[in-house]
């Protein structure tokens, strides 16, 4: 078992982490951890794009506004500013690293870069590479990250937790506790080792994996805010989870987007009759935001008693399909579905974390050493429902505001203080007390049975009656997760399934305790909104109100 010493531990290698590795690397030595390959990840597979004002037409008046009114009164309005300002450097910055955005003439590459238009946005400003945004960037930036001597990569790296002086009996600093370090599992070889740096950051994506159907890779399992949490860090938001209103529906397909930029550029949802019904729950109609869109197939889903409905796109010309959208034409193909000729059916499915792990605008969590940036984090931007092509923005924006912070930091930190601090001897994760499991099916099981009940009682439309019946099952189901985890040597299922619990009962606890309607947090029992707009912000430490230590 090893010992790795590093300047920077950056746990994530999304959008928000190689952004920011490839902005330490000159001054500094980087780990980057990630749980897979380099490139796996939520922005591997992002398709619309990203929100900037590009366009003349535009203002950073109008994406403020619109960030704000999608956020439904509960962003910081400073903290959208900030974000909707520093836009186009973000842009700018991936355009020399070699991102290849679309160009309005695909042929001539003088041409302005092609907008498209999502849910919720008054102009068009999401600028994209076709339909697989992500993963342009995604496999630019991995390979100008593997170019770098300064960032060590340990792919199939998880880490387990975080290390903080308090855990180690170091005491906290009269200012507070610190972080520096983490235990971290090899996948390869089931090794644990210990990281130990000056700084480390949380760039883990969100944890819609707790959700049964959802638009993420099997990466989402909210690690990084469960960790945070363990560490002592402040939590908000939880309860609004985004529901992406137009997945692929078909038996054979997992986790298949089918991109907002479709009803972007005019695609109509239809009932089962081939009937349009947007107009009757929104005068934006089919780029009203996410949430009231989702809503609206739901309960025209229940209504009907149907498994899906159909985005149709068929009406336009063919070879507009194919060029706005190559990606999920040829996918969509593989399930023998022609968009250019036929509607796609579509169901929504969980998809973006809203909330996550409290910050300031330089990603600066309540622990001094870390950090958390990307999905992981609730900057305040997103407020009760994020607004299309923001999340990527806030990964890369967030990644430099951090980066110049830790930059200065660790420029002005006196070399003794340094030294100290990596004097800190760190005990090697201890298995003496653990055996081999004998019973691996309580883990697949608890997997299962977490992900139905989360989707089942705590999704797109809530009732308090079914929120305290998760509650219920998450209790028991984090007793047995706590004694397997004391007992057997860890996995990395086991792992991921003991901070989906954790995730799990953060959101039910945050929705329990708002008493209203708003943005994506929808209930039959507080169908209203309060007058008065307030973050859920849950305490380490503290209990939930609405828990009672009864087993059902
Ligand atoms: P991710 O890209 O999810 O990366 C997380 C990283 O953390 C991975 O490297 C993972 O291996 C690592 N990790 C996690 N846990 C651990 C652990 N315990 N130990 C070690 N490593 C760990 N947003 C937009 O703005 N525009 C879009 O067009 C768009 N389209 C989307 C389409 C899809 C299908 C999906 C799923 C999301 C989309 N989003 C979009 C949302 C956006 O892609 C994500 O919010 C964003 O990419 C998150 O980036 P990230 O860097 O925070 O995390
Ligand atoms: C999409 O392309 O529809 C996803 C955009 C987003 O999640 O921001």
């Amino acid at each position: 078992m090893a010992l790795y010493q590093h300047d920077v531990l950056i746990i994530g290698s999304g959008a928000a982490g190689l952004t920011l590795a490839l902005q330490l690397a000159p001054n500094l030595r980087v780990a980057l951890l990630s749980k897979l390959t380099l490139d796996e990840g939520s922005t591997l597979y992002a398709q619309g794009g990203i929100a900037a004002v590009l366009d003349q037409e535009d203002s950073i008046e109008s994406h403020v506004n619109d960030t704000l009114e999608t956020g439904a009164g509960l962003c910081n309005e400073d903290v959208v500013r900030f974000t909707v300002e520093n836009a186009r450097a973000s842009i700018d910055h991936l355009i020399e690293a070699g991102v290849n955005f679309s160009h309005t003439e695909p042929s001539d590459p003088d041409s302005p870069f092609h907008l498209t238009r999502e849910g919720g946005h008054s102009n068009r400003r999401v600028i994209h590479a076709a339909d697989a945004t992500g993963r342009e960037i995604e496999v630019t930036l991995s390979e100008q990250v593997r170019q770098q001597d300064n960032i060590d990569i340990f792919e199939n790296h998880i880490a387990i937790d975080l290390i903080t002086r308090s855990k180690l009996g170091a005491g906290k600093k009269p200012d507070g506790d610190r972080v520096i370090g983490g235990y971290i599992l090899d996948r390869t070889d089931d090794k644990i080792h210990t990281f130990q740096a000056n700084q480390v950051v949380l760039a883990t994506g969100g944890g819609s994996k707790v959700y049964l159907y959802t638009s993420n890779p099997d990466i989402s399992t909210g690690d990084g805010i469960a960790m945070a949490w363990r560490a002592g860090c402040r939590i908000a938001n939880m309860e609004f989870n985004q529901f992406h209103p137009t997945c692929l529906y078909h038996t054979q397909a997992k986790s298949f987007l089918i991109t907002e930029a479709v009803r972007g550029e005019g695609g109509k949802l239809l009932l089962p009759d081939m009937n349009p019904f947007m107009d009757h729950f929104d005068e934006r109609g089919e780029l009203a935001p996410r949430d009231i869109v989702a809503r609206a197939i739901d309960h025209e889903m229940k209504r009907l008693g149907v498994e899906h409905l159909y985005l149709d796109i068929s009406f336009k010309d063919p070879e507009f399909i194919r060029r706005h959208f190559p990606m999920v034409h040829e996918r969509l193909m593989r399930f023998g579905i022609d968009m250019t000729r036929e509607p796609i059916p579509v169901v929504p499915a969980a998809h973006y974390t809203c909330g996550g792990v409290m910050t300031d605008t330089c990603g600066k969590t309540d622990l001094d050493g870390l950090y958390a940036i990307g999905e992981v984090a609730h900057t305040g931007l997103h407020g009760a429902n994020r607004m299309a092509s923001n999340s990527l923005l806030e990964c890369l924006v967030f990644a430099s505001s951090a980066a110049r912070e830790i930059n200065q930091g660790e420029t002005d930190t006196p070399a003794q203080s340094k030294h100290e601090s990596a004097q800190i001897s760190i005990p090697p994760w201890d298995e003496s007390r653990v055996t081999d499991s004998d019973e691996e099916v309580v883990v697949s099981h608890n997997w299962d049975e977490l992900r139905r009940f989360m989707w089942d009682y705590v999704g797109i439309v809530r009732t308090t009656k079914r929120l305290e019946r998760a509650q219920r099952r998450i209790e028991l189901l984090q007793h047995e997760i706590a004694e397997y985890y004391s007992n057997f040597r860890i996995s990395n299922n086991l792992l991921e399934l003991r901070n989906l619990a954790q995730v799990a009962e953060l959101i039910i606890r945050s929705a329990l305790q708002r008493k209203e309607s708003r943005g994506l947090h929808y209930t039959l029992d507080y169908p209203d909104l309060l007058e008065s707009a307030e973050d859920t912000i849950l305490e380490p430490g503290s209990r939930s109100e609405n828990s009672k230590p009864t087993a059902e």
